[in-house]
């Protein structure tokens, strides 16, 4: 696109400002905010910008249920029997080579503030083994266990898509065959300040950042991800987020449960520790499973009790899903816009003013738009709701300090491979209040379960108190 062309098209649109240190500009400068305007879709964002930014959409709601959710225990007969059936239907879709890992990693770990991709992060308590090198594990180990390959697809942004992949190539793949793991980038969106004007970065580029964890669908469908997918014969893909170490990344259960139903979308929720929890609300809406963000659900409703004490709605969602790939292609095929609604948030954002100032602002100055991938379960047929055990599956790395942070997703990790330990029989030190008094780690080649633990025999370690075992 050449300034002509350029300057008439964000003059139609209202962002003529874009161009305003145009003159200013290198010419490879001049040259990559001019491909950074074509790549633009400015009819969409005239749209969103009425619909998103100058207005606060409060999304309607009509009837709100709790939904119908497989739970971790049961004494229903028939229950247990479907699960047993469901696991072993699992594995055989797993050993059939239907499955696909997919891990988003697009974010900007802002609360975190690591220097790097997130999946680069040292997250395990001994071996200090990074985030992307535990799920490449897993999938080495079910690889194994099943005789299979289960591809791995990643998805960057373009903040961290060189240094995402160098980690991988730097690391030899973690021992996965580099034809096995696709790298896909994810689309973003500018933000804008508060009358819809697109922020600059500098004088030569847009304020840009990724476009949500929705945004994976998309990214799915343009990168080539889903036709790779389907030349692998790969039917389902089991969607994870980077920050959780402790997630299980292909699932039988998980995914036998939602083969069986012929489910298009599915998720995995937990307890919620108390009725306002900062975890999405997964409900039936009209008829439709639908993720309430904490910040949305209705407070009274949040806090309701059934006749025995239990929270009403207490399915907190963990963003953990399985997906139906032809489910991913409908939604994505259209050639328009896919359906998900975009989320608005008002952020700081640093930018240039109008003068080519460096602004830096303390309070927030801009909105941005995120789709989050919980969207399109609304728009599933059908949705399997899998009840796990927070200790078992869900420990996320978000914060420096605190609560989900590195410190508390450590403290969670021992206390996992404690507990298996334990299990199978293994005595592990614990001090007066019965915390777990060794760093203690399980490699996933070694087990990714209590069971697998169990199963194999042979594990029996001795743990000093104080002590430093690492299990792989
Ligand atoms: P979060 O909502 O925790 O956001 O993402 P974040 O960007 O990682 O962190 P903060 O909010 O800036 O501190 C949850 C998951 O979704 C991915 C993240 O990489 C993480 O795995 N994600 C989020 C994307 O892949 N793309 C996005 O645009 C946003």
């Amino acid at each position: 696109m050449d300034i002509a062309a350029a300057s008439a098209l964000l003059a139609t649109h209202g962002q003529e400002h874009l161009l305003g240190f145009y003159e200013a500009l290198s010419p490879a400068e001049r040259t990559a905010l001019l491909e950074q305007i074509a790549e633009v879709d400015f009819a969409q964002l005239d749209r969103l910008i009425a619909t998103y930014v100058l207005a606060e959409p409060t999304v309607p709601r009509g009837e709100i249920s709790p939904p119908a959710v497989v739970p971790i225990r049961t004494a229903d007969g028939a229950m247990i029997m479907k699960k047993q059936r469901a696991f072993a239907l699992g594995e055989q879709w797993i050993r059939q080579g239907k499955v696909a890992a997919f891990v988003v990693a697009g974010g900007q770990g802002t609360r975190l503030g690591y220097e790097g991709p997130k999946g680069c992060l040292p997250a395990t308590p001994v071996r200090k083994k990074p985030l992307f090198q535990l799920f490449a594990e897993q999938l080495l180990a079910a690889n194994r266990r099943y005789q299979t390959t289960v591809p791995l697809y990643v998805m960057t942004s373009p903040a961290n898509d060189v240094a995402t992949r160098s980690f991988f190539r730097q690391h030899g793949y973690f021992g996965l065959a580099e034809t096995d793991v696709f790298f896909l980038v994810q689309g973003t969106m500018p933000a804008f300040d508060f009358d819809g004007k697109i922020l600059l970065e500098s004088k030569g580029g847009l304020a840009l950042s990724p476009n949500g964890h929705g945004g994976s669908l998309t990214a799915l469908r343009k990168s080539g991800a889903l036709a790779d997918m389907a030349s692998r014969g790969v039917e389902l893909i089991s969607y994870f987020q980077v920050d959780n170490p402790l997630v299980r990344v292909v699932d039988p259960l998980f995914i036998g449960l939602h083969a069986m139903d012929e489910a298009e979308m599915s998720a995995k929720v937990l307890p919620k520790r108390e009725p306002l929890e900062k975890l999405g609300n997964v409900c039936v809406v009209d008829g439709r499973t639908t993720v309430i963000e904490y910040s949305d659900m209705p407070e009274t409703l949040a806090r309701e009790t059934t006749a025995d004490g239990h929270l009403r709605f207490s399915a907190g969602s963990i963003a953990i899903h399985i997906l139906s790939r032809p489910f991913v292609e409908a939604l994505t095929g259209g050639g328009g816009e896919m359906a998900l609604p975009w989320h608005r948030a008002a952020k700081k954002v640093s930018c240039v003013d109008a003068r080519g100032e460096a602004v830096r602002p303390t309070e927030p100055n801009a909105v941005k738009l995120e789709m989050f991938v919980f969207d399109a379960l609304p728009l599933a047929k059908k949705v399997v709701v899998l009840e796990t055990l927070r200790s078992e599956e869900f420990s996320p790395i978000k914060n420096a300090s605190g609560e989900d942070s590195l410190a508390s997703s450590l403290h969670d990790q021992v206390r996992r491979a404690a507990t298996w330990l334990e299990q199978a029989g293994v005595r592990v030190p614990r001090d007066a209040d019965g915390q777990v008094a060794a760093a203690i780690e399980i490699g996933p080649l070694l087990a990714n379960s209590a069971a697998e633990l169990a199963e194999r025999g042979d594990v029996n370690p001795t743990i000093a108190s104080g002590g430093t075992v690492y299990l792989g």
